[in-house]
Order: C-alpha cells, then structure tokens, then sequence
C-alpha cells in the first residue's frame, strides 16, 4: 500500500487531538492575568466586534449564523487550528519585537513535544514507502556574533506528501517525520527527510465552512517546523518554506516571511539538497 491509499483526517479528528495536545502542553501555565490587561484588551476586541456590525450593518441573520458557526467550532475542538491559522500571526509579530537573529514564525497546532533524539547526521523516522522526493536539509547554528553555537538541538516537524501531520491524522505512526536533532560541536547539522506538501485546512469542519463561505483558499505553504536551540540561548520557534512553492504568496495563516524560504537544489542522485544558517541570541 502506498501512503496514497490512507485515509484522510477530519476536521473532528484533528481538532480533537490538537485541542487534547493544548490542554497537555498548558497545564502548567495559566499565568494570573493583570484584570487592567483583561479589561483592556478583551474591550478593545469587542469594540472590533462592535465596530464591524455597525459599518457592516449586521443583520439578526447574520448573528445568528455567527453563533451557531461559534457553538460548532467548540464542539469541533477548532479552536486550535482556528486561532493558529488566523491569529497566532500578528501575537508572533509582537513577540518578534524584541528577537534578534533568525526570524521567528507561528508554532501551530501540530507541535508533540518529547520526540526521539537523533544525533547528527539524522534521518527523521519515516514509513519504509514514506513518498515524497528525498530532502537532505544542513547548516549551522551562530550566535549573533557569529560563533558556532555548541549543544544545539533542532526539534523539527513536519506534514508528509500529503499535508498530513502524524498524531494528527489516522494511519501515520506516532512520531513520524518529527524528531530532535542535536547539532554536533560546531552547531552543524544535517537532517535527511522528504519534502512535504502543502497543508490544506480540513475542508469538513467549521473552519473550511467560513474559509468556503467567504471564498478563501484554505491552504499553507509547504513547511518545515523547526524550534531551535541550545543552553544560554533564546529558543526561536520558526517554519521554513520552499522557494517557488505553492501558496508561498497566499498562505492562509499569513506566516511566510521572505527570509525563510529554503531553495533546495536537485542533485545527482536524485536527492533535494537545501541549506540554512540560524542565528540564536543570547537569553536575557
Ligand atoms: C495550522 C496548521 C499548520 O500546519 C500550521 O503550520 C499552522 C496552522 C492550523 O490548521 O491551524
Ligand atoms: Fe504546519
């Protein structure tokens, strides 16, 4: 059987795990919010609210749809992939504010935690008939003052040749195409794994309902997930892309960034080569 024949995730199904996912990785968070923060931001996104009905000129109708499309992403477990997709960009841009050196992009949904640890040079775990073309991905890990940066580690994840992401789709196993890999003592690193393909929002959900409805393309570019790194450094959470891929200039969660686009160049063996340099600053 080839990867083709398996079937597709739901939009239930992934909502499910990515919200199950959430839950586990912020248990231990939930930090007090200052109630003038609260007071203060949740206003001015509800005078946003306001604001759209009025210019708009809402109807009862059009309320009503909005609720009930409301109620379905919460029973959906949406909320994650929803607010990832459309949001979670503009949080990074204010984050980024204050990161020097390789430019950062959203987590995502997507992101197990505790992954197997491959030294370098690593092949991430995939199926024995895993399609796609081959990629052999290296470079470096600099501090600002460009010095190898020793002890570093690339957590790395990423969808297969159908988009889809393992822990989040059926019939892929745990761990597929993700690991952890540990740079060697000059911060290089070379990670052999396939291209993916583009990722398409579950098109069954609530999500791809809105996307259907106001006629936007539900798709992302082609990416590698990447955080990277190493003791007495700030880790950078970012996303790598593909020079000429589709949806480069349209991607739905509107987190490309020209400055990491990876342009994998074909070689003898058949193989796709690409290189990229990170730069980590040091931690406050
Ligand atoms: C979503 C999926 C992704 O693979 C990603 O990188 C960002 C967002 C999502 O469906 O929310
Ligand atoms: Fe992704």
């Amino acid at each position: 059987m080839t990867t083709t024949e398996k079937h597709s995730p739901t939009a239930a199904g992934s909502g499910a795990s990515a919200t199950e996912s959430f839950r586990r990785a912020s248990a231990e968070g939930g930090a007090a919010v200052d109630p003038q923060r609260v007071d203060a931001v949740v206003r001015a996104v509800l005078e946003g609210v306001h604001a759209a009905i009025r210019t708009h000129e809402v109807t009862y109708a059009e309320f009503q749809a909005a609720k009930k499309w409301l109620i379905e992403v919460g029973e959906g477990g949406e909320w994650p992939l929803f607010l990832d997709v459309f949001v979670e960009h503009v949080v990074e841009e204010v984050a980024a504010e204050t990161q020097q050196g390789t430019k950062g992009s959203i987590l995502g949904p997507y992101y197990l935690p505790g992954q197997r640890r491959l030294p370098s040079p690593a092949t991430l775990p995939q199926r024995p008939d895993e399609g796609g073309t081959p990629l052999v991905f290296t470079g470096q890990v600099r501090d600002v003052d460009g010095n190898p940066v020793a002890g570093a580690e690339l957590d790395i994840w990423q969808a297969d040749e159908q988009g889809y992401y393992s822990g989040f789709a059926p019939d892929i196993p745990d761990g597929n195409l993700r690991g952890v890999v540990a740079a060697d003592d000059t911060g290089r690193f070379e990670i052999t794994t396939v291209r993916p393909a583009p990722y398409q929002i579950p098109t069954d959900g609530p999500t791809g309902a809105l996307c259907a409805a106001a006629g936007w393309e539900p798709w992302r570019p082609a990416h590698l997930h990447l955080l990277v790194r190493a003791p007495g450094h700030r880790q950078i959470t970012t996303q790598l892309y593909f020079q000429g891929g589709e949806w480069l200039d349209a991607d739905i969660a509107g987190a490309t960034k020209p400055e990491l686009v990876l342009d994998p160049q074909p070689q003898a063996d058949g193989r796709l080569r690409a290189e990229y340099d990170f730069v980590l600053e040091p931690v406050a």
